[in-house]
């Protein structure tokens, strides 16, 4: 299609280690929507290799990537416009992980921040795999096989995108100018902390409310959030992180300003604040949940095929070119 010709593309991707949750939502899923909205071309890898790289046990990966797809389509991502794909489904990933990992340094790969960090808050420091260690060169490639213009990312990604932009240019001087070098995106939304307080909401830490909650789950999360001894709402990251977190939760759901909140629950306790805090919550993801519903996993896996086949045509195109860049072409048939 010609018009689809110019438009700027969009990559980015998640891991399937369970269902998306509300720092997803605000952290990347609404700018994703908004890309897609605006008429950019995106795609989206579900990366399930690197699902292996902090645990072998593969049992629950189907499952995964069918949730996260229905919470992709719940929230409004439209699968005429992005295209969502298996990265072990195009082996193209990893032929060019394997050149990727011939252009970059060990000691460039070793000095990655964000995977320091994961290797010590796992403890993995005397078990790392090497899969482990050089996920962000299997990433580059994620990346820069589909040539995009922007990768939405949060922030701990930053390290890996400006691997792979090194890993471009690199490439580019090497062989022939034939890769994108992307540019990084960041959400307007600062990182919702987990309910306990903690750095992230995430999964794994136990301190975030899924888009899937069930309306009685949410109201027990929010009452069991963590706060302070205090009980005056007041948004003060520095003394009083949790209850400012549960702030910019709030006025995310709600759709307005902290001062807004902060007003409303002036001389009022935690107690009344959690109480209605929850009951917007619920009523934010009531249209999610209820398009949720109408997804059947036969849609999911209709959609998913589609896009590995779309995904699939753009990765060999990529690859001829690399192979061509490169003078390795050899053995294949000359149009
Ligand atoms: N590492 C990303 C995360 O944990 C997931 C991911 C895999 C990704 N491949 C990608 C993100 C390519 C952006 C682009 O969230």
């Amino acid at each position: 299609m010609a018009t689809t010709k110019n438009k700027k593309r969009v990559l980015t991707g998640d891991r399937p280690t369970g269902p998306l949750h509300l720092g997803h939502y605000f952290g990347s899923l609404i700018n994703r929507i908004k890309l897609q909205n605006k008429g950019y071309q995106c795609f989206i890898i579900i990366a399930d290799y690197q699902v292996l790289t902090d645990r072998l046990d593969t049992n629950e990966i189907e499952k995964n990537i069918v949730e996260i797809v229905k919470d992709y389509l719940a929230v409004g991502l439209d699968p005429e416009k992005t295209t969502f794909f298996i990265q072990s489904k195009i082996p193209e990933l990893a032929e060019l992980t394997t050149i990727f990992s011939m252009l970059v340094s060990f000691n460039r790969v070793a000095r990655n921040p964000t995977v320091k960090e994961e290797v010590s808050s796992m403890g993995l420091k005397n078990n790392l795999s090497l899969g482990m260690f050089s996920y962000p060169v299997s990433q580059a490639a994620d990346i820069l096989l589909f040539n995009p213009d922007i990768v939405p990312v949060g922030e701990d990604q930053l390290p890996h995108i400006e691997l792979a932009r090194e890993i471009a240019r690199k490439f580019n001087a090497t062989y022939k100018r034939i890769f994108n070098v992307p540019r990084p995106i960041l959400g307007d939304v600062p990182r919702l902390l987990g309910l306990d307080g903690s750095e992230k909401m995430s999964k794994s830490r136990g301190n975030a409310i899924f888009l899937s909650e069930s309306p009685d789950q949410i109201r027990e999360k929010i009452m069991a959030a963590k706060t302070d001894s205090e009980r005056e709402v007041r948004y003060d990251p520095v003394a009083k992180p949790e209850i400012s977190n549960l702030i910019d939760l709030f006025r995310l759901v709600r759709g307005c300003s902290r001062q807004t909140i902060v007003s409303l629950y002036q001389g009022k306790g935690y107690k009344e604040f959690k109480i209605d805090l929850a009951e917007t919550i619920i009523n934010f993801l009531r249209p999610i949940q209820e398009r949720r519903g109408a997804i059947t996993e036969d849609m999911v896996r209709e959609i998913l095929k589609q896009g590995n086949n779309k995904a699939k045509i753009e990765a060999e195109k990529m690859m001829a070119n690399v192979f061509k860049a490169m003078k390795m072409d050899y053995g294949l048939e000359k149009p």
